[in-house]
């Protein structure tokens, strides 16, 4: 967005300093932001600048609250500023932040992984998302000695260049082929990206290919808005990856610790050769990981050919704060309670968008969610992309005139945290019923 892009408020809160700040910003770094979709560019006004966060709310600078629900895009299941994770995040600060040298809690953090998601025998921690499946991708083409990559429409790994083809979140708008400006043709070439939950599609594709080094998925996407992948279409990716001896990877970023304990892989009982996880595992912090297959994982540099490195790898707060967040979600009861919040929340709306036959589709997984308009059901990318943007637009300011902030795009999702309170839950379902009741 350029400067004199930003809409004023349509809503009636006061963002004077928010303003301010972000004007200021628009002069030092392009667009005002470090991510693009915090431009609100699909909602056109101006963005949120936030000051502090505290359990499901959040302030901006201005001294607005906002209940939150895009929870720093997931990765924060227990609220902002959890005191279970940030006191010993805190004590690690004061023994210092960094060492480039390995630390006791890589081994924990590691350790605990591995006992929750046992398909990771090995896991090699990196800072960002991105650079996990960036190193599972060179990792499999290293292994396989093949060059080709099998993705999905409307799925988002991170912004590597073989990945950005067709990809979700940001990049939903971008144009077809190589993405966007600054990957070249080659770089793409061994790049496939097929229709999400088209099982002859994808199934006619790796029979016909012998050079699939992987198949990479989100098996829960969240990316172009909350879809799931349907149980018998993995079963398909991980029979048939087998039969042609290419990897699947699942790519647990977002649905890591957060469908359940156990991700998607533990739901559905399917095991993948590499798994992603980011987002939860750094509690806050950045850390997120790669992992699976022993055979595989010790292909990595320093015992095997594929490099691979990181200076903040394994970073000793994140590390911390990753262990503490999974040991409280090992806790008994934890994922049912989060689930009985989510259904109090959420059972009410979609009972009334099923009662009234709206033309919405509420997408849920655990503790995800996300809303879909002019339209009753998305199987892929394709399907969220012909949903209705406008009054998504409209849903969206409703929601945040009324201090509720939602992830602010139709292309992401939303997330229930354990700390939003009951009486957040019950104003906020009203809130949306409210504009519900407009649509009928
Ligand atoms: C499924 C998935 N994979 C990878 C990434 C990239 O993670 P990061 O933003 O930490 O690079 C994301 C980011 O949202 C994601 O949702």
């Amino acid at each position: 967005m350029k400067e004199d892009d930003i809409a004023l408020d349509v809503f009636m809160k006061v963002r004077n300093l928010s303003e301010k700040i972000y004007r200021q910003l628009l002069q030092v770094t392009p667009g005002g932001v470090n991510s693009p979709v915090r431009a609100f560019k699909e909602i056109g006004i101006l963005p949120l600048v936030v000051e502090r966060g505290s359990k499901d709310t959040i302030w901006d600078v201005d001294g607005n609250p906002y209940i939150d629900y895009c929870g720093s895009w997931g990765a924060l299941i227990l609220g902002h500023a959890n005191g279970e994770v940030i006191r010993p995040a805190i004590e690690q600060i004061q023994n210092g932040s960094s060492f480039g040298i390995t630390t006791p809690f890589e081994q924990k953090l590691a350790e605990k992984i591995q006992t929750i998601v046992p398909s990771m025998e090995n896991v090699r921690f990196v800072s960002s998302g991105t650079e996990a499946s960036m190193s599972a991708l060179r990792l499999a083409r290293g292994y396989t000695g093949r060059s080709t990559i099998v993705k999905f429409n409307g799925n988002y790994h991170g912004h590597m260049d073989a990945l950005l083809v067709q990809a979700g979140s940001g990049a939903t708008h971008l144009p077809k082929k190589a993405a966007t400006l600054g990957i070249p043709e080659e770089t793409v070439k061994y790049t496939v990206s097929l229709p999400y939950n088209d099982i002859d599609a994808c199934r006619e594709f790796l029979r016909a290919c012998p050079d699939v080094a992987a198949v990479i998925i989100e098996p829960v996407a969240g990316n172009m808005g909350l879809v799931g992948a349907k149980r018998d279409f993995l079963e398909m990716l991980r029979d048939e990856t087998q039969k042609q001896s290419s990897l699947l990877i699942f790519d647990e970023v977002i649905s890591g610790f957060r469908v359940g304990l156990k991700g998607v892989q533990g739901l559905h009982g399917i095991t993948p050769d590499l798994t992603c996880l980011g987002k939860i595992i750094g509690g806050g912090f950045p850390a997120a990981a790669f992992g699976g297959r022993k055979d595989i994982m010790e292909y990595l540099a320093p015992l095997g050919p594929v490099y691979q490195a990181g200076t903040l790898s394994g970073n000793p707060v994140a590390m911390v704060a990753g262990y503490h967040t999974l040991s409280v979600l090992e806790q008994e009861g934890f994922y049912e309670l989060l689930q009985e919040k989510t259904d109090y929340f959420l059972n009410p709306i979609e009972e009334y968008i099923r009662k009234k036959q709206l033309d919405v589709f509420l997408s849920r997984q655990g503790s995800m969610f996300s809303f879909f308009f002019g339209t009753t059901s998305v199987e892929s990318g394709e399907d969220a992309k012909k949903c209705d943007m406008a009054l998504f637009k409209k849903f969206f300011l409703h929601l945040l005139d009324r201090g509720i902030y939602f992830s602010p795009s139709a292309f992401e999702t939303c997330f229930v945290s354990s700390a939003h309170e009951w009486e957040h839950l019950a104003i906020t379902q009203q809130h949306i019923l409210d504009f519900l009741y407009a649509l009928d």
